[in-house]
């Protein structure tokens, strides 16, 4: 108690880090060379690939969003009323697809998802650009299919993606539950890579936005993701405020938040407590800051790793301050992947207050 006290009270006191990093994997030679290497054509397609490992095949650049007049009054889209059962058994995966389709069209519209109803929903992709002011009202639960065999192969890299949404947000004081707990049994992690032996170490993300922006979620509750929890890809201008976030400490690879090819995000007022980073930032993020927030059970929150197969990784302007970080195996750290027969070099300005 009296240990993780101290601890806690050395993060909380006033914890503020700017990290500036550059990294790359090969020498300043071997960079300029790489550089012009990489404006061949065969080289941007294996730097897509890469940059897109881990993620839903085949992305497309987000259309432009449709920014109309709209009125000040909101339109609900209650799932209820697109056949929606909310019996945690029935598969509600068509009535919310259909209630979010509906809802995209209108300005201000909200997507109801009532309380004390439990919706089974499988794997989806809720697609934008939608009218501005779209709303996600979560108040009740979002149940993600507990059987692993419910997933298809093709399906395993999320459980709900939000996909080119602009100026939208999640709010509300529901649950969003990933029943993940048969992926962190070893048995069962087996029989999946036995059966997806081409993709394999992939565990579904419970939230995932794709070339998103402005997007806001607050206040609701993301609990037992197969894998990661939230994650945001190659998006910008997002803000998450008092979400909560949990899994349990022995739940292997559950990330709370994970950023890749992100700017301008804002985490505050949070409580994230799971089995691995509590705020993971990969490459390409940029001007994140997070602050106001518990971490903890978990890893801590982490930069890295960067540089893996030799890509180039960059990072900047990441702000970590009034943390309380309690139970968790590291504070902050970078963790960087190591290349043999390469000069590796690491710039990195740290300033700590
Ligand atoms: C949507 O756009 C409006 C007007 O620009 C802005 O006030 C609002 O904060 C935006 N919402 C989100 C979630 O970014
Ligand atoms: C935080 O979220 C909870 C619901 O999870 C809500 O009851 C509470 O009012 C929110 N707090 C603030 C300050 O918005």
């Amino acid at each position: 108690m009296k240990k993780s006290k101290n601890r806690s009270l050395l993060f909380l006191l006033v914890f503020l880090i700017m990290i500036f990093i550059a990294f790359s994997t090969i020498s300043v030679e071997a960079r300029k060379n790489h550089r012009m290497k990489s404006r061949s054509p065969k080289n941007q397609k294996q730097r897509r690939r890469s940059d897109n490992s881990g993620n839903a095949p085949g992305p497309a650049p987000a259309p432009a969003p449709y920014y109309g007049s709209y009125p000040s009054h909101s339109t609900i889209f209650d799932i209820l009323s697109f056949g929606a059962k909310g019996d945690g058994i029935s598969d509600d995966s068509k009535a919310f697809q259909a209630a979010w389709k509906a809802a995209c069209r209108v300005p201000s519209a909200t997507v109801e998802i009532p309380s004390e109803f439990r919706f089974l929903i499988r794997p989806i992709t809720l697609q934008g650009p939608c009218m501005p002011h779209l709303v996600l009202q979560i108040d009740g639960t979002l149940l993600a299919p507990p059987q692993i065999s419910a997933w298809s192969k093709s399906s395993l890299f999320q459980w709900i993606n939000f996909k080119w949404v602009h100026n939208f947000t999640i709010q509300g004081t529901g649950t969003v539950d990933g029943q993940g707990s048969a992926w962190w049994s070893l048995s069962q992690v087996n029989y999946i890579q036995k059966r997806s032996k081409y993709i394999p170490d992939i565990k579904p993300t419970a939230l995932r936005f794709y070339a998103s922006y402005d997007v806001t979620v607050r206040d609701i509750t993301i609990v037992n993701s197969p894998q990661c929890h939230l994650k945001f890809d190659s998006s910008g201008r997002v803000k998450i405020n008092n979400i909560t976030i949990s899994s349990p400490e022995t739940s292997p690879n559950t990330d709370g938040i994970h950023l890749q090819n992100t700017r301008d995000v804002e985490i505050q007022h949070s409580n994230i407590g799971c089995g691995d980073d509590c705020v993971s930032i990969q490459t390409g993020c940029s001007n994140i800051h997070i602050h106001h927030s518990n971490c903890g059970p978990g890893h801590g929150i982490s930069v890295g790793g960067l540089g893996k197969d030799r890509s180039v990784a960059c990072v900047s302007s990441i702000v970590v301050e009034n943390i309380n970080i309690q139970n968790t195996l590291y504070g902050v750290r970078i963790k960087t992947w190591q290349v043999e027969n390469s000069q590796s070099y690491l710039k990195l300005a740290l300033l700590l207050i």
